[in-house]
């Protein structure tokens, strides 16, 4: 008998993870609660939203689920693992203590801080008084952070001291955050190169996965505002073998150790977006779910059925396993509505998806879709996520834009340069 696994989340991220999961061999029957209009071409939606815990644990025990599978960070930080274990259904996610290491930054820094691991000298604040004496002693550059969850636009980076200032108004009393602000994060400028690099987790072993990048600025040249993420590429160059080995060893190892031994052991994925600059490592956040969009990128070169890892990561059995990579290079452009991060209109309909999907080695994963009316329209900020293979970075990111360019609707906005430093280093 085939295992019932339930996908739970409606991006761009729950589509490759559908896509991927659907190959499997030892899946007899995916659900997936939300989905969305791509990822029913690979499971049954549920019309369950990821965040309605008592629907989900129901549906998850009436169906008798042999695996949960938790895509975003807002059903981990509500707990929604925990109420799955406890009716005995093995979840890939960490449970709600663990996604903490995402959902309180006071928490993570303090973790940190507790087992000697190497990230931004920081201070956490309930005061906005006190965060501003501190920001006026420490000097810009500096960086303001919510503390809670704020869909990747709660971290400021601030040049100067006035827009220090100014973050703290934002967070702390315009409360543009919400209580996802009422605790703050000042922490030091760090320079460098970013790269993520996820690991799957069973609570005391690691397993890394292949290094990946994103752009989280929503311009052109990495400017502007953050977004969740503009686009992504794996292999990251910066991630050599030895520096994986050093991350591994440096600081996701003795992170998840340490949350062992203070009584909350992580299970699933973990995501460490780490800076790096020459021979210094720090990590500058982790996120307890897969990346998105780096997920894209990375399950497209994923060649290993996914399932064994899910699996050992549910169940504490990741010792002596190893990924298969697909070689090459792949490359995700995240097609957007004009106005994101800020708002943006919904509704317009979405033209050239089956030209698209004739580019070879191409996947366009729906992220902010919805069908309506026979056509598929948008439906959220970040719209696609168009991901080719190719056989370098350069190579990957032409046959992305070239499905890009078949794809369009009334306001679309979208990056033209995803990947130019690895497309940069890959010509020198
Ligand atoms: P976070 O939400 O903490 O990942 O921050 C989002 C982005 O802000 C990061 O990917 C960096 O580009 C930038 N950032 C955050 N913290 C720092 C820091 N201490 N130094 C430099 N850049 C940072
Ligand atoms: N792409 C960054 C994130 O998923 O947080």
């Amino acid at each position: 008998m085939g295992m019932k696994v339930l996908l739970v989340g409606g991006g761009g991220r729950e589509h490759a993870l559908a896509w991927k999961i659907a190959q499997s061999p030892l899946v007899e029957q995916l659900w997936c609660a939300p989905g969305n209009p791509g990822i029913a071409h690979h499971a049954e939606c549920v019309p369950i939203q990821a965040e309605a815990l008592d629907e989900l644990t129901a549906f998850a025990v009436e169906q008798a689920i042999d695996l949960a599978v938790i895509g975003p960070e807002g059903p981990l930080a509500l707990g929604l693992s925990d109420r799955l274990r406890e009716r005995g259904i093995p979840v890939f996610g960490p449970s709600m203590a663990a996604a903490q290491l995402e959902g309180s930054k006071a928490f993570m820094k303090d973790l940190l801080a507790r087992h000697a691991i190497a990230t931004a000298a920081y201070r956490t604040f309930r005061d906005p008084a006190e965060a501003r004496a501190y920001v006026e002693e420490q000097g810009a550059p500096i960086v303001v952070k919510t503390s809670g969850l704020a869909a990747g636009k709660g971290a400021i980076v601030c040049s100067t001291l006035e827009e220090a200032h100014e973050a703290i108004d934002r967070i702390m009393v315009a409360r543009e955050f919400g209580s996802a602000g009422d605790e703050i994060v000042v922490e030091g400028f760090l320079k460098g190169e970013e790269a993520s690099l996820l690991a799957f987790v069973d609570g005391e072993r690691v397993l890394p996965l292949a290094g990946a990048q994103d752009h989280k600025a929503i311009f052109d040249g990495d400017l502007g505002p953050n977004t969740g993420g503009m686009g992504a590429y794996s292999p990251a160059p910066c991630l050599t073998p030895a520096m994986v080995e050093r991350a591994v060893a440096e600081i996701i190892l003795p992170t998840v150790r340490g949350m062992a031994a203070e009584g909350y052991p992580y299970r699933g994925i973990l995501y460490a977006g780490l800076m790096i600059d020459g021979d210094d490592l720090r990590i500058l956040e982790y996120n307890v779910r897969f990346g998105d969009p780096e997920c894209q990128p990375l399950l497209m070169r994923m060649r290993s059925d996914i399932i064994p890892y899910l699996l050992a990561c549910a169940n504490g059995s990741l010792a002596g396993m190893t990924i298969d990579w697909d070689p090459r290079a792949a490359l995700c452009v995240v097609m957007a509505a004009q106005g994101y991060p800020g708002n943006y209109p919904k509704g317009a309909a979405i033209e050239g998806l089956d030209r698209a999907a004739e580019v070879a080695d191409t996947m366009v994963f729906h992220a902010g879709t919805r069908a309506h009316a026979g056509a598929i329209v948008t439906a959220g900020g970040r719209v696609l996520g168009v991901t080719a293979l190719g056989l370098g970075v350069a190579a990957a990111q032409e046959r992305a834009y070239e499905a890009v360019a078949r794809i369009d609707w009334s306001g679309v906005q979208y990056r033209r340069d995803i990947g130019y430093r690895a497309v940069a280093r890959e010509r020198s």
